[in-house]
Order: C-alpha cells, then sequence, then structure tokens
C-alpha cells in the first residue's frame, strides 16, 4: 500500500513554502514602498537575510523571476538582487511511493518495465519536479525528469506575486514600464509547465546545433516522454564553475562553445535558449565541449528581430544615429525621444563591447557585482531624468541572454576575439533565408 498520508503532507509542507515565499515576497514590497514614501529606514541587510531564509533551498519558478527581477535595478534594492542571484537548486525531493505514483500516471501500471533501471533517489532537482536516472532495455543511460503535481497553481501565484511587485515599483518608478515583461514572463513560464513542447524543443535544438560539433544537445525517447514526463539521453559532465582556474585554452574555448550554442540558433534561425542558468550546461570529459540542456524556456523571435539586433550593431559600429533609432523601432521601442536613444545607447554599447573591439579581451571589467548591475543603474537613473521606456516583449530574453552568458564569460576569465567570433556569425546574413530556415524548421518539428 502506498503511504497517502505521507505524500500528502509532504506535498503540503511544498506548497507550504511557496505561501512562505510568497509571504516573504509581500512583505518585501510593503517595506520598499514604505521606505519610499515613509522614509522608514528598514535594516535591508537583515530582510535580505529574511527573504533569503524564507526562500530556503527553494528552486521554485519563482527564482526564474528573482533573477530577473535582479537585472532591473531599482525593482530590487542590490542588496535583494544579489539574494535572488545567489538562490540555489536544492528543492525538498518528492519521495519514492509519490514519485512511483506520478509515474504510474504518465506511463501506466506497468511503467516500471518499460526501464531496466530506474534510480529511487532524484539525481537533481529540476525547477518544477526532479529529474531521475534510468536506463532503458537497449542499455542507454536516460534522464527522466518528472514534473510534480499542481505546479499550475504555483505559477500562477507567483505570476500574481510579480504583478504586485511590478505595480510598486511603478507606483514610485517610470523609469521603466514592465507591463511588456509581466507578459512574456508569463507567457515563457506557463509554456514550461507543458514538457511535451519542451520536448519538441529539445529535438529542435539538437537539429539546428548539429554543426557544431563541441555541443552537445540530449536526445529524446519519445515512447517514455509525456505532458509530464521528459526521458532523455543521459549526459555527463562537469560543472562549469569548476573551470574557473583551468588552463587559459580551456576556458577559452569552453566560452566560445557556450557563445556558439546560444548564438547560432539565434543568427541562424531567430531562436533563443532563455535560460542561460549555470546549471544549464556542463563540460565533457574531453574539458572543451559542452552539453546543452534544459528546453524549457526557449523563444522564437519574428526574423526582423534578429535584422533589429544587427542594425544596432551597424549603428553603435558606424556612429550613426538615425539608424540606431530605426534599430530600436524594430526591437519594439515605441515614440523615442533623443535623450531616451542615447540613454539606450549606453546600455546597448555595454552588451555589444565585446563585439565592437576586433580584438582579443575579456568580456568587461571584473566586479564584484552582478555583472551589468553598474552600467544598468546608470541607465536606469537617467531614464528617470528623461523619461521612462516601455520594454518591449523581445527585449527581456535577449538581455537575460547576454547578462546571463556575459557573467559565465566573466567567472572563466575568457579572453576572445568577440568580434570574429560575432562577425563570422553574421557573414552573409540575409532575412529572407532566416525567414525560410526558421519556418522551414519550425514546420518539421511542429511548432
Ligand atoms: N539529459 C540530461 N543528462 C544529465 N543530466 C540532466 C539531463 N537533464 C537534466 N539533467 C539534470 O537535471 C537538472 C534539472 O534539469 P533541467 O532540465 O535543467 O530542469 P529545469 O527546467 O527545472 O531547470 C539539470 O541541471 C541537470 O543537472
Ligand atoms: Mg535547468
Amino acid at each position: 500500500m502506498e503511504k497517502r498520508d505521507e505524500e500528502q503532507s509532504t506535498l503540503g509542507g511544498r506548497l507550504a513554502r511557496y505561501g512562505k515565499v510568497s509571504g516573504a515576497m509581500a512583505g518585501l514590497a510593503a517595506k520598499l514602498v514604505g521606505e519610499k514614501y515613509l522614509g522608514i529606514d528598514i535594516k535591508k541587510d537583515e530582510h535580505a537575510q529574511e527573504l533569503m531564509m524564507a526562500l530556503g533551498n527553494l528552486k521554485g519558478p519563482l527564482m526564474k523571476v528573482g533573477q530577473i527581477l535582479a537585472t532591473i535595478p531599482e525593482a530590487l534594492p542590490s542588496e535583494y538582487a544579489q539574494t535572488f542571484q545567489q538562490l540555489q537548486s536544492n528543492a525538498p525531493p518528492m519521495g519514492w511511493p509519490f514519485v512511483r505514483r506520478r509515474m504510474k500516471a504518465e506511463l501506466g501500471t506497468d511503467w516500471q518495465s518499460k526501464f531496466a533501471n530506474f534510480e529511487k533517489e532524484a539525481a537533481a532537482a529540476a525547477s518544477l519536479g526532479q529529474v531521475h536516472k534510468a536506463t532503458t532495455h537497449d542499455g542507454q543511460a536516460i534522464a527522466c525528469k518528472l514534473q510534480y503535481p499542481d505546479m499550475h497553481s504555483a505559477i500562477e501565484a507567483d505570476l500574481r506575486q510579480l504583478k504586485l511587485i511590478f505595480s510598486l515599483y511603478e507606483r514610485y518608478d517610470k523609469a521603466i514600464q514592465t507591463e511588456n515583461i509581466h507578459a512574456e514572463l508569463a507567457a515563457r513560464l506557463k509554456e514550461e509547465l507543458d514538457y511535451k513542447l519542451e520536448a519538441k524543443y529539445t529535438s529542435l535544438y539538437a537539429h539546428m546545433l548539429d554543426n557544431e560539433l563541441n555541443v552537445h544537445v540530449p536526445g529524446i525517447i519519445d515512447e517514455l516522454s509525456t505532458d509530464r514526463l521528459i526521458s532523455s539521453t543521459w549526459l555527463d559532465g562537469n560543472k562549469i564553475l569548476d573551470y574557473k582556474d583551468a588552463p587559459a585554452e580551456q576556458r577559452n574555448t569552453i566560452a566560445m562553445n557556450l557563445f556558439r550554442a546560444w548564438y547560432v540558433p539565434f543568427y541562424y534561425y531567430g531562436i533563443i535558449h532563455g535560460d542561460p542558468h549555470l546549471g544549464n550546461y556542463s563540460v565533457r570529459k574531453d574539458d572543451l565541449s559542452i552539453n546543452l540542456l534544459d528546453f524549457g524556456c526557449v523563444r522564437i523571435f519574428p526574423p526582423e528581430f534578429v535584422g533589429g539586433v544587427i542594425d544596432l550593431y551597424k549603428a553603435l559600429q558606424e556612429n550613426d544615429t538615425a539608424r540606431a533609432v530605426h534599430a530600436y523601432e524594430t526591437w519594439g521601442f515605441e515614440n523615442l525621444n533623443n535623450e531616451q536613444v542615447e540613454t539606450l545607447n549606453i546600455w546597448a554599447r555595454f552588451l555589444y563591447g565585446p563585439i565592437l573591439e576586433d580584438k582579443v579581451r575579456p568580456i568587461g571589467e571584473v566586479t564584484n557585482g552582478i555583472y551589468g548591475r553598474e552600467i544598468a543603474e546608470q541607465v536606469h537613473k537617467k531614464l528617470r531624468e528623461v523619461g521612462g521606456v516601455k520594454v518591449p516583449r523581445e527585449f527581456v530574453f535577449m538581455d537575460r541572454a547576454a547578462l546571463g552568458l556575459g557573467s559565465v564569460f566573466l567567472h572563466l576569465k575568457a579572453e576572445i576575439n568577440w568580434y570574429q567570433v560575432f562577425n563570422e556569425l553574421i557573414d552573409g546574413f540575409d532575412l529572407a533565408v532566416l525567414e525560410k530556415k526558421q519556418s522551414e524548421i519550425l514546420s518539421n518539428f511542429s511548432l
């Protein structure tokens, strides 16, 4: 007999934990407003500490939201931003009886007979579930990512919480209008529930990166995958941060492989992996090539947007303001005045900086804080003076990819001629070709 009560209480505990997080967020929001309007001097450090404890080791959908929030200055004070950046993945695992019941629901009563072996202990935590290592009857090692029940409501709750934080932010700060950011996050987080879609994206990525011999993507085992279970070939690898002190050649090659893993799909197909989190890639035995995992947050852009990204590059290269304005419009920014354009250019010059100079260089200055945070603060302050901007939806994950990768390159102390790697990618760029390639692969993968 399965111990239903015990399972229920584990689930209860998990949900209570979500409640606690939400409570802490609401408390935080209230304190922020208090500080702003009433001049109450809150003890930020202490509260960040409290928040950290409430968040515990939870790795929920909220974590991604928190990490994105951390890149919008003033949405969270820097102490909180740091806290969110440090969140680790250690959700309380589902016990074996619970796993068995969930697996039965996904693959039927005889589910165990479909595996040669299925490990009872989870091998890793996932944001909406957990990953078990298993072996197929062919002897293939696989990863089974099994979703927790009720994640739908957890995500809805997080999004409501986020809306509250954004609306409080906008009440006292007009630098950024967040409506589109929320819409974009909501769309991606809801998609993340759909493991069938994620399995399709995984196969799509395997195809797009087929010619990248140093980037590996898991293969999907269709007959062992459902709406809430993804089975894929197990890819062995080491944590990227284990390579912080590796020889320069290894660090640079790993960085280059990551760069191509992100930007080959973008510049060839207009598609980006929206979650450059450290757990989503690993380094293989050769200490050079990489595994790319986790296709739960994939953004497909309108082809013109890719043109806009390249246009902005050319505009910055040539100091061509009219071209920059046109590029921002293609990105989806509306009614920008000259000062706003100048302000956005500060951000763009920071993000594009490494690819504007034809020389071997680090990605940026080494700081102790969050990559880009100081420039973001500067830009934010200027926007408050010259008038706030509405961030287009496309901006959200493009920006996140650049910041996330940039921060890894910084950790790796990678020194590369980014200009060359980038220019090789966009050499001969043709919008019509991209449009055709994108529509072909989307239809081939029934997307
Ligand atoms: N195919 C795989 N091979 C090896 N490990 C995997 C594989 N898929 C997932 N994992 C492990 O499980 C963790 C969570 O999986 P992931 O797909 O990233 O879930 P989430 O979308 O919740 O972040 C990964 O960080 C990794 O450690
Ligand atoms: Mg992941």
